[in-house]
């Protein structure tokens, strides 16, 4: 077995004895890094050209390590890459095979250069990446919840503070609220792959590298914005990393809301909405059972994304200076909230797509109370100062309540025994649809200030609008 990690010695001849196997077992990230080989490969392409123009390397011998390097990405592509127990993490292993595919040459490339500055890279560079392979699906969910907006622009429920009935909106406003926070999230991860984007390649191992390089060359070919300022930060530099996981776990925080919400919509007791059986699951008991697994998932896997976050925030607490071997637990939080969030969010897509809504449900809930502002708000506009207004109508309501009666069977006589100035036909001021219309102001509920927002919407989605 020793023999086996003896194969490619990455110490050169520094330690006499060969590694405990289970301490090189605990060292050993090569299960979970392989996720970088597309990044090593094309990092170390990059480096190899640096290499040539400052006479490392022979036009020669780079063909040799390009062509050797695409080799191995093709076994990496094809799974045909046989890991050897000597592969400590993958920039080892690339390296090892390398030099299986094209002899000593392959012991050129590593000039200059250390797995400190080159793990660094490998990483920004997947996360950029992962950023462009998340965009599309945020902007698929804002598409749908858009959708779901403008075709449920009369629909009317009541909106909820505390979750009590509070006043009443539309449909279309209430999803759309969810639509800009996930905008926001859209916004979050162009700004981490920006934050991502500085290539520290060229540092070494700490110091910086003792080859005039051209940083700047390389990081134009892997697509990096700017090149890092200085070795020791750019080695340790996770920054980027943990705006990932914040981005990912409040964006996990936003679905998870969205979700609760769902959920309780979806209820007997609302009634509000019904997902479609394709994104509901049975019990295995109880027959009558159609449960939202998939929004519960997402109000669940938040908290994973949450630990996250957390988990690499306490492992770069208090590290040293430079690189520390604890920088290596800063993929698998990385992985695997990336795996998580990118399974959830089709999955919301479809299930919003798919959503029926039942408009009467809402209706049956809209009940006067809900209009109690508007009430105060007229008042006000006869000259009765708010606060005073406001002390009248709960007075009102709480008659209505005493009672047993909605708010807007109470009559003038009523009215006037909480106070004589207080006049109005009840039955004329509580109308849903004009108090939504009073409220024009923009992003508020009336027709014309949710058209504005349809087409800010559709203006945050880098679209124009379809109406
Ligand atoms: N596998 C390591 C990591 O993921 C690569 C860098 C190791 N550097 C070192 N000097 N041991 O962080």
């Amino acid at each position: 077995m020793n023999d086996g990690f003896q194969h490619f010695n990455l110490w050169g001849e520094r330690t006499s004895k060969s590694i405990d196997p289970l301490v090189m077992k605990l060292n050993a990230s090569f299960a979970f890094d392989v996720r970088l080989y597309q990044e090593d490969i094309d990092s170390s392409l990059a480096w190899a050209r640096g290499l040539v123009l400052v006479g490392v390397l022979s036009q020669k011998e780079l063909l040799t390590i390009c062509q050797g390097l695409e080799t191995i990405r093709l076994e990496f592509l094809e799974e045909r890459f046989n890991p050897s127990p000597s592969d400590e993490d993958i920039h080892t292993a690339v390296e090892r095979r390398l030099m299986e595919i094209i002899g000593p040459t392959a012991g050129k490339l590593h000039t200059g250069r250390s797995r400190n500055d080159q793990v660094a890279t490998d990483f920004r560079l997947w996360v950029m990446r992962a950023c462009d392979a998340l965009l599309p699906t945020i902007i698929d969910l804002c598409q749908a919840l858009l959708e779901r907006a403008e075709a449920g622009r009369e629909v009317v429920l009541p909106g909820y503070t505390h979750l009590q009935h509070a006043q009443p909106i539309t449909w279309a406003h209430w999803i759309l609220s969810h639509f800009w926070s996930l905008i926001r999230d859209k916004g979050r991860f162009a700004a981490v792959r920006d934050s991502a984007a500085i290539l520290p390649l060229g540092s070494g191992a700490l110091a910086g590298t003792s080859f005039p390089i051209n940083r700047q060359a390389i990081a134009e070919e892997l697509g990096f914005k700017a090149i890092s300022q200085n070795s020791i930060d750019a080695v340790a530099d996770r920054d980027f990393a943990l705006e990932f996981l914040f981005a990912l776990a409040l964006m996990g925080v936003h679905l998870s809301r969205f979700s609760e919400m769902l959920i309780l919509f979806n209820s007997r007791e609302f009634g509000f909405v019904e997902l479609d059986e394709a994104y509901t699951t049975g019990s295995s008991l109880m027959p009558q059972k159609k449960n939202p697994d998939p929004l519960e998932l997402a109000r669940g896997k938040t908290g994973r994304l949450i630990g996250h976050l957390t988990s690499l925030l306490v492992t770069l607490k208090s590290l040293p200076s430079a690189y520390d071997k604890d920088l290596q637990e800063d993929k698998e939080p990385v992985f695997d909230a990336f795996d998580t969030a990118s399974s959830l969010l089709p999955v919301l897509s479809g299930l919003i797509r798919t959503l029926t809504l039942n408009p009467n449900r809402m209706a049956a809930q809209l009940e006067p109370a809900l209009l109690a502002t508007d009430i105060t708000d007229e008042l006000v506009r006869r000259g009765v100062p708010f606060r005073e207004a406001h002390r009248w109508v709960s007075r009102a309501v709480r008659v209505a309540e005493e009672r047993g009666v909605p708010l807007n069977s109470l009559q003038q006589e009523d009215l006037r025994l909480i106070n004589e100035r207080f006049e109005m036909d009840l039955s004329q001021v509580l109308d849903i649809h004009s108090s939504l219309e009073k409220r024009t102001a923009s992003g508020g509920t009336s027709q014309s200030a949710l058209s504005t927002q349809i087409l800010a919407a559709h203006q945050a989605l880098g679209r124009s609008s379809s109406k």
